[in-house]
């Protein structure tokens, strides 16, 4: 830090409060007398604790813990030999060399606001786009699939994932417990459980939407799209064991080497690719395109590379720009759009939902998150409104539209919209083709050893700790995924159940373990 001393910043450097007024004594309460009581008239001194006791605000619902930067994308501007406007006319991605200005936050999911970043949890990986249309969101994680398929589950998998309502600790019982009775969840669980639940640090982990997307072109056809960032600095997942031994000595060290490598300019980089697939529920497939528990096979939909992210700038107050800062999957510019995913619908309405409760019915007026281009609504009023936003030369007096006076107009429509056709039953049912354990038991076989070994170990301490029906659901899901998977899942569980009875003394039959007899029986 450096101390500046020159007289002529005297008076900038003088502490005020923040009527402007300067403070002459910052050390001590007005008493009367030296030893006697305070007055209420200490107007400093009430102002400064006032706000002090309004510092925080409710910390996100879900992932609390992040670290933020600045940076730029660069579109590459076609898609493979063609120009990407055959697929999307968004303009962030037109024009070879374009750079839009990001935002990005890192997370992780689960844990609070100042909890190890050194647990077993997916990454969040949400970037915002200024672009020149205005901003897009693009709101994903490390991994490229989720738990579950139905937003109406969320909050249930967040509960369970949680500490528990009356300890205020955090069960596995209870994670596997939601996991063995919602069995979409296995592929996800399996990741997670793997060093990939682990990674180093946020330069070297990948993101992924997740969800399915649209793009749309001028002639407003649209195509189905996932976007996945691959880092340039590589990937690196941990052991847990190596994870605990980084966790002694330092629970911030995924923030403190994003800061770090950035203030030494070595900036990370990231490329953006997409996978396409033709608008439409494709029966072929075994897997439905809009069931985000599933990858979308590469050797069928090949990656395209389609930009590259840099970030080159820390926040310069962490309050203001990592902790306001608001991602959500609703925020997309023209070129871009929503398919039926019903996890992708129901996240729509989540975010902007939760950050009018937890930054304030005025958020998109704070400068992280308000776009770098002109903004001009007829909203105003709510608490913490700051300005109008009015366009140059706007008649003041006319906040309404339509008007002849001057008011703001509407767009023209860029390009032709897309107007997908919709009919059918409302049903409250789950989707066809649920496949819960095919492409887990693929993943499994594709993970190298020292990672399958780290995956079972991982299962078979948690599991250990949970009623033997959920001990025997979870194993169920194993064998159906791979026979291997599900056999040495098993063994392990023998395993750690018979260790556990040697250790106990005859006749003690409390607690969930499962007799040896019960896990054979499968029930
Ligand atoms: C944050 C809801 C699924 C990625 C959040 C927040 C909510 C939420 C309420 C807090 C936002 C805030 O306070 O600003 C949901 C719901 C989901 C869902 C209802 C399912 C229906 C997902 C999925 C992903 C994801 C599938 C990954 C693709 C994120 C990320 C953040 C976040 C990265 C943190 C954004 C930030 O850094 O501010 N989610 N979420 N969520 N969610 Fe989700």
């Amino acid at each position: 830090m450096t101390k500046q001393n020159d007289s002529t910043h005297e008076e900038d450097m003088t502490l005020t409060n923040r009527q402007g007024h300067p403070v002459t004594n910052n050390q001590n309460l007005r008493t009367v007398g030296n030893r006697g009581p305070a007055t209420l008239e200490n107007y400093d001194f009430l102002e400064k604790l006032s706000h002090f006791d309004r510092e925080r605000i409710p910390e996100r619902v879900v992932h609390a813990r992040g670290a933020g930067a600045h940076g730029y994308f660069e579109t590459y501007g076609a898609v493979g030999d063609e120009p990407i406007s055959t697929y999307t006319r968004a303009k962030v991605f037109q024009d070879k060399g374009k750079q839009t200005p990001v935002f990005v936050r890192f997370s992780t999911v689960i844990h609070g606001g100042h909890s190890p970043e050194t647990l077993r949890d997916p990454r969040g990986f949400a970037v915002k786009f200024y672009t020149e249309d205005g901003n897009w969101d693009l709101v994903g994680n490390n991994l490229k699939i989720f738990f579950i398929r139905d937003a109406i589950k969320f909050p249930d998998m967040i509960h369970a994932f949680k500490p528990d309502p009356i300890t205020n600790i955090q069960s596995v019982e209870r994670f596997f417990d939601f996991c063995a009775s919602s069995p979409e969840t296995f592929h996800m669980v399996t990741l997670v459980y793997s060093p990939w639940g682990i990674p180093a640090n946020y330069r070297m982990m990948q993101g992924s939407g997740v969800n399915t997307y649209k793009w749309v072109n001028s002639e407003g056809k649209a195509v189905l799209v996932k976007y996945h960032w691959e880092p340039l600095q590589g990937i690196k997942n941990l052991t847990q064991k190596e994870a605990e031994e980084i966790q002694k000595d330092n629970f911030n060290h995924a923030t403190q080497d994003l800061y770090d490598a950035i203030e030494r300019e070595e900036y990370p980089e990231w490329e953006l690719y997409v996978q396409i697939m033709e608008d439409g529920p494709h029966p072929e497939l075994d897997f439905d395109p809009l069931d985000d528990t599933k990858l979308w096979p590469n050797d069928q939909f090949s990656w395209h590379l389609v930009g590259k992210m840099v970030l080159n700038k820390n926040p310069e107050d962490y309050f203001a720009e990592v902790e306001q800062a608001t991602f959500g999957t609703g925020v997309l510019v023209d070129g871009l759009d929503f398919s039926d995913d019903k996890m992708l619908q129901g996240r729509t309405f989540s975010y902007s939902d939760t950050q009018r409760h937890r930054v304030g019915a005025n958020y998109l007026q704070l400068p992280i998150n308000a776009p770098k281009k002109h903004v001009a609504t007829n909203q105003s009023g709510g608490q913490m409104m700051y300005k109008r936003d009015l366009a140059p030369g706007q008649n003041p007096h006319v906040n309404y539209e339509p008007s002849m006076l001057n008011g703001l107009k509407e767009a023209t429509q860029s390009g032709k919209e897309h107007t997908p056709y919709v009919e059918g039953n409302l049903v409250r049912e789950s989707i066809d083709r649920q496949n819960n354990t095919k492409q887990a038991g693929e993943t499994y076989r594709n993970f190298e050893q020292w990672e399958r070994d780290e995956l079972l170990a991982n299962l078979i301490r948690d599991l250990s700790a949970c009623h033997v029906d959920i001990q025997n659901a979870m194993m169920a899901l194993a064998e159906e995924a791979d026979e291997e998977y599900g056999r040495l899942l098993k063994e392990g569980l023998h395993k750690a159940q018979n260790a556990a009875s040697a250790s106990k003394p005859l006749g003690n039959t409390e607690g969930n373990e499962a007799p040896q007899d019960a896990i054979d029986k499968g029930h």
